[in-house]
């Protein structure tokens, strides 16, 4: 079976394409390399053993994704392809609600004209803003706190307002928590440009000196050590998700919305520690004030993704960090 993969040269695409060419899928990979590195598609094949078709293109140019949609026979469609970085989507807004909006438009568009009804989508947890209950449900309600999570917001919206048009169509949508991690081989994970928004990036980059300290912001929040609990997944684990989410298309079931995350909360700190204790290492840290719009705690029920998806996450906290340090190990070897 053929499936489309938007964005799939990125950090949850690269790892859901490896998933699906060892599950026996087809995959047609578009990416237009706004976020991602061009070898990592030689990393794919070099992981699968497989081949696969990758186009360069943006997925918001209609043309474009016509000629990928007239030249492969495409079943189902991931889209993975936007921006997703919170703080440069408040600078940006624009930029963000144009690449994220218009590229969803056109490949729905696109999608109908070639019969093609079968969507999985990549939303986010942060569009249940500043949760009231912990762990969040999928009916818990929705709010956003910044343009990056307005566009998930908005185009859930839209996808389900496509399904109401047209029973015809299938679509999961996932939430995602904080995933990390990397493959186990070493050979692609999270490389993000410069300094890293994210925990897990920037407690690496200190770890291998790149950086010199980490800034744990407050600890002061109403968690167990007081600072910021969250929902770490592996990447891996997510990617298997969307495997599960693929069979769930082909069984006709309409308009499906799923957490993926593992249930488990961890802090800041339970992270460094983690970290440091899997890879024998010292991050070094210092706690500064709280950084805006973060909240407290965060982290899934996920038991409709176990009951209705029959997927679960299996790899733990140790895994993750040492999965992650790995990879920027042989990253670091292979620039020298
Ligand atoms: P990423 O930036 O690594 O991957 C996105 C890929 O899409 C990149 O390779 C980029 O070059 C490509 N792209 C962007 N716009 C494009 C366009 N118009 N046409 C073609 N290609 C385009 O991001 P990721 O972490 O792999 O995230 C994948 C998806 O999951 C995104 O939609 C993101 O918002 C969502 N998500 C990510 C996280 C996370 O923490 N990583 C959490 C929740 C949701
Ligand atoms: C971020 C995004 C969110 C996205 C999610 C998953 C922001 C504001 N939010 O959420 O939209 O859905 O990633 O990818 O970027 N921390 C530090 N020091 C750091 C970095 C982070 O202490 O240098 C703390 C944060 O305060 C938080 C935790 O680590 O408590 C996790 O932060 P981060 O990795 O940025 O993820 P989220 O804030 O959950």
């Amino acid at each position: 079976m053929n499936v489309l993969v938007t964005g799939g040269a990125g950090y949850i695409g690269s790892h859901t394409i490896v998933e699906l060419l060892n599950y026996g899928y087809e995959v047609v990979m578009v990416d237009n390399f706004s976020n991602s590195k061009r070898e990592v598609i030689d990393h794919i094949k070099e992981i699968t053993n497989r081949e696969f078709t990758f186009y360069e293109g943006d997925v918001s140019d209609e043309a474009f994704m016509e000629k990928v949609f007239t030249e492969n026979k495409i079943e189902c469609v991931i889209h993975f392809a936007g921006y997703k970085a919170v703080g440069e989507s408040v600078e940006k807004p624009i930029l963000y609600y144009r690449n994220n909006l218009n590229s969803t438009l056109v490949l729905c568009d696109v999608m109908k004209n070639h019969n093609c009804k079968k969507l999985v989508f990549s939303s986010s947890a942060t569009v249940y803003g500043k949760p009231k209950e912990l762990p969040i449900k999928e009916d818990f309600p929705l709010s956003t706190t910044n343009p990056y999570g307005t566009t998930k917001l908005m185009i859930e919206k839209i996808l389900e307002d496509i399904y109401h048009s047209d029973h015809e169509w299938d679509i999961v949508i996932l939430r995602y928590f904080n995933p990390i991690g990397a493959h186990e081989s070493g050979l692609i994970g999270e490389d993000p440009n410069g300094i890293p928004n994210n925990l897990m990036p920037y407690i690496v980059k200190v770890a291998t000196h790149e950086l010199e300290c980490l800034n744990v912001f407050g600890n002061d929040y109403d968690t167990p050590d007081g600072t910021g609990v969250r929902d770490y997944i592996h990447v891996v684990d997510l990617a298997k998700g969307h495997i599960k989410a693929c069979e769930k298309l082909f069984q006709h079931k309409g308009l499906g919305i799923y957490n993926l995350g593992t249930g488990i909360g961890y802090s800041v700190l339970d992270l460094i520690h983690a970290f440091e204790k899997v890879n024998q290492v010292t991050v070094n840290y210092k706690i500064v004030e709280r950084r805006p719009g973060d909240i407290d705690a965060c982290y899934a029920d996920p038991t409709s993704a176990l009951e209705e998806l029959g997927w679960k996450a299996e790899k733990n906290i140790d895994d993750m960090c040492r999965d992650a340090y790995h990879f920027a190990i042989e990253q670091n070897n292979m620039l020298r």
